[in-house]
């Protein structure tokens, strides 16, 4: 006998409060924040979905982890602990610990950055995209037109688009210094990458030369639902699955904030021997000795049992089980979202919920804000406030205006969870009332940090 239900694989054993607050003291707090969720108290939030990296709760072996933390400043055993942990999952030769995903995406790209370069991607992350284009080098996307489309229900929206990237490669021959994939793509909606298109993107990257790197930070999720949805790699354990996904790259940048299940840390890992050193020593430079990076020995012992922990399959079956359960809610509700469900999030088609607010009124942003001011749920905007504005001050439309909704690893239960659903088809319901917000201060990049609103009337 099967049960149809399944169940969180752990107890519960240290908590901490949520605060409960009333839709008053939500329109309160919202408005003296300039209606950006960023500027919020995470006090004055009850279910915070406004990212999934660094927000997971840690094992009682994590804790008991960092008790084995050992703090020298050189040649630390839990550099070795860490490294190893590591190589299990990635046979990379060189293994550089960061203190998070971006440091290590700053150190690999001023060593291949620079004026004239292109580094294609399938959807480049926001802080892979700055990165590089502080070096002058151009961050090109060329994930497959399934993968730009919320309603495909393609099983890897992630893939590499082939083609276009042979076609690049030809095309800029001498100035790609790297090919980098995202597993899983979240920029394009937490989808995965085939392993049959990680198999064809390496071969091709192979003839033209180039080396192939992982963007790894959701490894797991992706290796999972590579077992789950592709032909013949049903009866392989998730770990084999992600040796096979490294074997086929050359390096990697990693946020150990997310698949890892810290609450910070990172890694770049390669074979090339001159670029190790290279990159060794501009680790130096910011984030520490070789041994550490930017971490303690407490956190590389944390990420190295949280390693361990991710490729359980009864976690993996729970997590992408859980997020999933999010989004067929919502759709059995009538809920526009990107279809189908990613692995750390559910990300809400605003543009398709609330049509009479012009993209340039922000309809994400009354979206995130409704939703905050309903039931204390905070979400991301990830639409025309974050990628609207140009580089000569000008604003248009963002490709597609979303609220992802990310889910924290062992962090909410079924109950949180189904709070959330109420308060989605509580806003939908009311969603014909829902005004637009004009921007009344913004910086001059990255914008959707620190931007303050108003409503419309
Ligand atoms: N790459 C991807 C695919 C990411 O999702 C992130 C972070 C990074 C790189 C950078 O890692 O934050 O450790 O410096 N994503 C978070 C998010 C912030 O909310 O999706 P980091």
């Amino acid at each position: 006998m099967e049960f149809r239900t399944i169940i969180e694989p752990f107890r519960i054993h240290s908590v901490a409060p949520l605060r409960m607050s009333t839709p008053q003291q939500r329109s309160e707090a919202v408005a003296s924040a300039g209606y950006n969720l960023f500027a919020l108290r995470s006090d004055d939030v009850m279910i915070d979905l406004l990212t999934d990296s660094g927000t997971g709760a840690m094992s009682r072996d994590q804790w008991a982890a960092i008790q084995h933390g050992d703090e020298s400043y050189a040649g630390s055993p839990s550099f070795e602990i860490f490294k190893n942990a590591v190589q299990a999952l990635f046979p990379f030769k060189h293994v550089i610990p960061t203190h998070q995903g971006r440091a290590a995406e700053k150190i690999i790209f001023t060593a291949l950055g620079g004026r004239g370069r292109s580094i294609p991607n399938n959807t480049h992350f926001d802080t892979t995209r700055a990165n590089i284009e502080y070096t002058g080098a151009e961050a090109v996307d060329l994930v497959i037109a399934e993968g730009r489309d919320p309603s495909s229900l393609h099983p890897f929206k992630g893939n590499m688009d082939v083609a276009a990237l042979d076609a690049f490669l030809t095309a800029r021959k001498g100035s790609v210094p790297a090919v980098f994939i995202t597993i899983t793509n979240n920029s394009g909606g937490g989808q995965p990458v085939s392993l049959a298109n990680l198999r064809d993107t390496s071969a091709l990257c192979r003839r033209h030369g180039v080396p192939l790197f992982l963007d790894a930070c959701r490894f797991a999720e992706n290796a999972w639902f590579i077992r789950e949805r592709e032909p013949g790699q049903q009866d392989r354990a998730v770990a084999d699955i992600v040796r096979e996904m490294a074997q086929l790259a050359d390096g990697m940048t990693m946020s150990a904030k997310k698949d890892p299940m810290g609450n910070i840390g990172g890694w770049l890992a390669l074979n090339d021997d001159a670029l190790a050193e290279q990159c060794r020593n501009l680790l130096i430079l910011t984030e520490g000795f070789p041994t550490y990076g930017g971490l303690a020995g407490r956190d590389l012992e944390a990420l190295a049992q949280g390693l361990k922990e991710v490729v359980d399959h009864d976690y993996l079956r729970y997590r992408i089980r859980s997020t999933a359960y999010l989004g067929d809610a919502l759709v059995k509700s009538g809920i526009p979202i990107v279809q189908p469900t990613g692995g750390h999030a559910v990300y809400l088609d605003a543009r398709g919920l609330l049509p009479h607010i012009a993209p340039l009124h922000y309809p994400g942003q009354a979206l995130a804000v409704a939703l905050y001011t309903a039931g204390g749920v905070r979400g991301c905007e990830i639409g025309t406030v974050m990628f609207g504005r140009q580089a000569d001050g000008s604003e248009l439309p963002a490709a597609m205006d979303l609220v992802r909704l990310a889910i924290p690893r062992r962090t909410y239960t079924q109950s949180h969870i189904d709070y959330v659903i109420e308060v989605c088809q509580h806003v939908a319901s009311t969603a014909s009332q829902l005004r637009g917000y004009r921007i009344v201060s913004e910086p001059a990049q990255l914008r959707h940090f620190t931007a303050r609103f108003e409503p419309m009337g």
